[in-house]
């Protein structure tokens, strides 16, 4: 269907196709160990491996952030070391953005770094989580606290596995992509304005076309800034309060349901200092709400608890020493940092998207 080209680390294309296992089987070929490594909701998925003479490893990893540990990262790497893989084999990830994390920071620590091939089968996986070579694990300090940057050679996007998403999930992954909206690409905010879940699940072709803007935005992004020296940072928008909350509610809601009201937060916060417009903050509830996403902390649990989520703000990748820096729009598609936040001007924003 489409090939975007990435090049940061090094170049490798983003394959958005009909057949992943044609697509995956060249890069397995003529090795001669390939891990597989996909989480525990994706076994009844899972075809029997067979890449030329390569030995197949299969390993099932937990589902979601559990999955994200130093438990299972020492799982994998016993694994690893008991089937003898050297720097010329092969990780394939095949599942969410958890997945393909973990896996990843398997492929980037596992010897200094052997290849890896991503197979996102969630939206957010697809649009955000497999691009880019951004891979780690949680730490019981925060989310991602521990990671490598290390790019997959080849990420493969299979449209048909949205097919085993439940509508919660498709629309966690949605958050995902109007982030890229807000942050560079109007035009996806055009296509999904006055459309909720149904009617954008139900168009394939136009979901195709929102994947593939997407990863466009990100391939740009990453490929002029991997190490997220600065550009980089705009893909978190809406993350640093985002992060916070899936922290606070111990990971109970999704990434992209955290995400969403992250983005709520960092627009409130530029109106507040008047970078943004009324009908700018407006759009965003606006967009994300008839998708069904969440845009307050309503329900939300351990959100009443501001102590907590102002340590998990303070903790963002982002700050700088004490200063904490959050991406703010100045526009649609126009991008900002605000630097030195108050705890004080923290906390009347969090009052405004409490309900
Ligand atoms: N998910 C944000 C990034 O890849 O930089």
């Amino acid at each position: 269907m489409a090939e975007i080209t990435v090049t940061a680390e090094r170049e490798y294309k983003v394959r958005i196709t009909g057949d992943w296992r044609g697509d995956l089987s060249p890069f397995a070929t003529k090795r001669s160990r390939v891990a597989v490594i996909y989480s525990a909701t994706m076994a009844s998925s899972m075809p029997n491996f067979s890449f030329g003479s390569a030995e197949v490893v299969t390993l099932e990893v937990p589902d979601g952030e559990a999955g994200k540990s130093s438990t299972v990262i020492n799982y994998l790497w016993n694994k690893l070391g008991e089937k003898g893989f050297t720097r010329s084999d092969l990780i394939v990830a095949i599942g969410g953005g958890t997945v393909t994390d973990l896996a990843g920071f398997a492929a980037a620590s596992w010897l200094r770094g052997i290849d890896w091939v991503a197979i996102p089968t969630t939206l957010a996986g697809m649009v955000d989580a497999s691009v880019g070579g951004k891979t780690g694990i949680n730490s019981p300090y925060g989310k991602n606290l521990i990671g490598a940057f290390h790019s997959p050679i080849s990420v493969i996007i299979d449209p048909s596995w949205l097919s085993t998403l439940s509508d919660r999930d498709f629309t966690a992954g949605l958050a995902e992509v109007i982030k890229c909206g807000f942050i560079d690409d109007a035009q996806i905010l055009e296509i999904i304005e006055g459309k909720d879940v149904a009617a954008i699940r139900s168009n394939g072709a136009l979901v195709v076309n929102l994947i593939e803007r997407s990863v466009a935005t990100k391939a740009k992004v990453v490929s002029a800034d991997f190490k997220e020296s600065e550009l980089r940072e705009i893909l978190n928008y809406g993350h640093t309060f985002g992060h916070a909350i899936e922290r606070v509610s111990d990971y109970s809601i999704r990434h992209g349901e955290a995400v969403s009201i992250g983005m709520v937060f960092v627009a409130e916060l530029a109106a507040s200092r008047g970078l943004i417009t009324e009908q700018v903050l407006r759009s965003h509830r606006e967009i994300l709400k008839a998708v069904g996403l969440p845009t307050s902390l309503a329900n939300i649990a351990g959100s009443t608890n501001w102590d907590a989520l102002y340590s998990a703000i303070a903790l963002d990748k982002k700050s700088r020493g004490n200063s904490i820096r959050f991406v703010v729009l100045n526009d649609i598609g126009v991008c900002d940092r605000i630097e030195g936040v108050t705890e004080e001007e923290l906390k009347a924003t969090y009052e405004r998207v409490l309900q």
